[in-house]
């Protein structure tokens, strides 16, 4: 693969001075504290939220059971619609004179998820931000544009304050207007950007529109997330920008951004920041947790935070859990997707960052794509809409390139696919999360 000459890394990994305690803190010491307050977080949640009383008690399970780290397997899972069924404050577990702040996740169908922060869950997640910033190799002092959504989704105001906590300057564009976007980046010259990737990209064409050479800007580090990626991806955008690529993940519901983080010299995964998130992964089927290195479905439990503890939560990511590197806690893998954006078809499981990853494999075709699932008679079908690089416009190309791909599939995933190649702006763009799959099957 192309190997691109990054700005020099050297300038961006930390000195260990600046890591904190629990960055370093040696295994033992990390597991007595999450022991300690996992106890405490079961009995926040048992004690103030009736609706973890009645789940644990229904279980038989109190939070005086919890002897060992592994006991936290028998208490009950958090999901989705627990937080629905108790919307809005019922998951709150602190005086609402106490919450600080609320954020929500709209939800395509029915009601919002609402989840609450004290002032001290808003400085734990500043904290984890700062923290994740500076593994990406941000520092006080560099300018950092702040392209995450501002208002209820978590990624603005997270991402904001994380910044803030650091010592960076913010500049809260928030997502959108992104020919703005591409004058301030010229403009103001901020070191590091903070966007989903896929918007990122709508940034690339804009600089391309504009005539402007996206090597030039005076980006250096990217931290793009709240949505699933690819290493393709990253080395599209890495190598466009000429700056480094990592990946941060997080959920309202455990917290916003800045629950696990990549580190920029390694780049290989992100550390979960487990002294606040305790990660376990469980096979989506049984339930049973899952030992370190299998792949399964993440769950997360709340060690610290006051305003909404999370017991549990099944976030519906798939990825598996590695030891760390850069840094000494566990990693997650990249995230493959979402239980829920799995595609069946014909019996063959399919996630669009497989699609994602093909992309790159053939020349002429842009990383702007959606999957459109449709079905004609019993049988249901995939196609694939790409779009064009606009240097690719022969015909005939297209049409090669399209067979190429579909060849592809059908070689690494297993399944027959139609691909439809656009031209240039031909797939819808969001300013942040990317709709990727289109279900115009009808709804039995
Ligand atoms: O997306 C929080 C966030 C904001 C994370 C900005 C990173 C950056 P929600 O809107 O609640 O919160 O969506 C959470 O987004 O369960 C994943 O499915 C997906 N997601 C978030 N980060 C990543 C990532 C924010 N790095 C849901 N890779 C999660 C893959 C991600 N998927």
């Amino acid at each position: 693969m192309f190997q691109m000459p990054l700005r020099k890394l050297d300038q961006l990994r930390p000195e260990p001075t600046e890591l904190d305690r629990y960055e370093v803190a040696a295994t033992a010491d990390l597991r007595t504290w999450q022991l300690k307050q996992l106890s405490w977080s079961l009995r926040h949640a048992y004690d103030n939220v009736p609706h973890y009383r009645s789940k644990f008690d229904a279980a038989d399970i109190h939070p005086s059971d919890l002897k060992s780290l592994d006991d936290l397997a028998k208490f009950p899972f958090t999901t989705k619609a627990d937080l629905r069924d108790n919307y809005p404050f019922g998951m709150f577990a602190v005086p609402e004179q106490q919450v600080a702040r609320i954020h929500a996740s709209s939800g395509t169908t029915g009601k919002p998820t609402v989840v609450g922060y004290t002032k001290r869950d808003i400085d734990t997640w500043s904290d984890v931000v700062a923290r994740s910033i500076r593994a990406a190799g941000g520092r006080a002092g560099m300018k950092l544009h702040n392209a995450y959504g501002y208002g209820l989704f978590t990624g603005g105001l997270g991402a904001h304050y994380g910044a803030e906590r650091l010592g960076c300057t913010v500049i809260p564009i928030s997502g959108g207007m992104t020919e703005r976007q591409v004058q301030l980046i010229t403009d103001f010259k901020p070191d590091i950007i903070m966007v989903t990737p896929s918007y990122m990209l709508a940034i690339l064409d804009e600089f391309r529109k504009q005539g402007l050479d996206p090597r030039k800007s005076s980006l250096r580090i990217g931290i793009f997330g709240a949505e699933p990626w690819t290493n393709a991806m990253r080395e599209e955008i890495e190598e466009a920008f000429d700056l480094h690529a990592v990946d941060i993940y997080g959920l309202s519901e455990v917290m916003g951004p800045g629950v696990a983080s990549e580190c920029v010299e390694t780049k290989d995964g992100l550390h979960i920041w487990e002294d606040h998130f305790y990660p376990e992964v469980i096979d989506p089927h049984t339930g049973k947790v899952l030992p370190d290195g299998e792949q399964g479905e993440l769950v997360f439990t709340s060690l610290t935070k006051e305003a909404m503890p999370i017991i549990r939560y099944r976030t519906r990511d798939l990825t598996r859990l590695l030891p760390g590197t850069a840094r000494a806690m566990r990693r997650m893998e990249k995230v493959t997707g979402r239980t829920d954006d799995m595609i069946i078809l014909r019996g063959v499981n399919v996630f669009p960052t497989q699609i994602e990853e093909k992309l790159q494999t053939i020349p002429g075709l842009s990383m702007h794509y959606q999957i459109v699932l449709t079905r004609s008679g019993r049988m249901d079908e995939m196609e694939i809409h790409v779009e064009a690089r606009p240097e690719f416009s022969d015909s005939e190309l297209r049409q090669a390139a399209a067979n190429r791909l579909e060849q592809a599939i059908k070689d690494t995933i297993g399944i027959t696919s139609r691909v439809i190649i656009r031209d240039p702006d031909g797939i819808e763009r969001s300013a942040g999360k990317a709709r990727r799959i289109l279900d115009r099957r009808p709804q039995s």
